[in-house]
């Protein structure tokens, strides 16, 4: 079956502050599923973020150098009309659990309302089932090991960053 080219190329959209191994896990099986993957570093103006937009575009791009169909970038407003501009036909989200369901289940039937385009819901590996960018800023913060929890240039730059502050 010939797909149509928009449903060959999805995004991974995010605050990415910073990317997780939970993240690229999502990441590396979006690749392997479509030709062409977007990892869409969302500019929230109203959220200021440990990490730049510069600085998580560039732990992204250091992270996912061996998926050559992966590119990083960033986008303002609606992830449809990121989308709309790029022809992009699916949205990829990792559940981690039931308790993430609820929200992305609304953001999925709003999004395919907005502009018809379509959610897949990937299920986080169990490893990686608890992680978010928040809790390992937070353990971080306060001596904890985040090792296995994000990729280790993400680490360093983490640690100098919150020595930093
Ligand atoms: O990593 P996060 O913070 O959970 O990502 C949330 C994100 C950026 C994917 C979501 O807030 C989003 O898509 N924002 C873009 C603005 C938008 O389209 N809002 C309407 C969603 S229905």
């Amino acid at each position: 079956m010939t797909l149509p080219p928009a449903a060959r190329r999805a995004v991974c959209p995010g605050s990415f502050d910073p990317v997780t191994n939970g993240h690229v896990d999502i990441i590396a099986r979006a690749a392997r599923i479509y030709d062409e993957v977007f990892v869409a570093v969302f500019v929230n103006p109203s959220k200021a973020g440990l990490f730049s937009l510069d600085e998580r575009m560039e732990m992204l791009a250091e992270v996912t150098p061996q998926w050559p169909n992966v590119s990083v970038t960033s986008f303002q407003g609606l992830v449809v009309d990121f989308c709309k501009s790029n022809n992009v036909g699916v949205i990829v989200k990792g559940v981690r659990a039931v308790s993430d369901f609820d929200y992305e289940l609304q953001m999925a039937q709003m999004n395919y309302g907005l502009a018809g385009v379509e959610t897949l819901f990937m299920p986080t590996n169990p490893v990686h089932s608890f992680l978010s960018s928040s809790l390992v800023k937070d353990v971080a913060k306060w001596g904890g090991d985040i090792t296995g929890h994000v990729p280790e240039p993400v680490a360093e730059r983490l640690v100098a960053r919150l020595r930093e502050s």
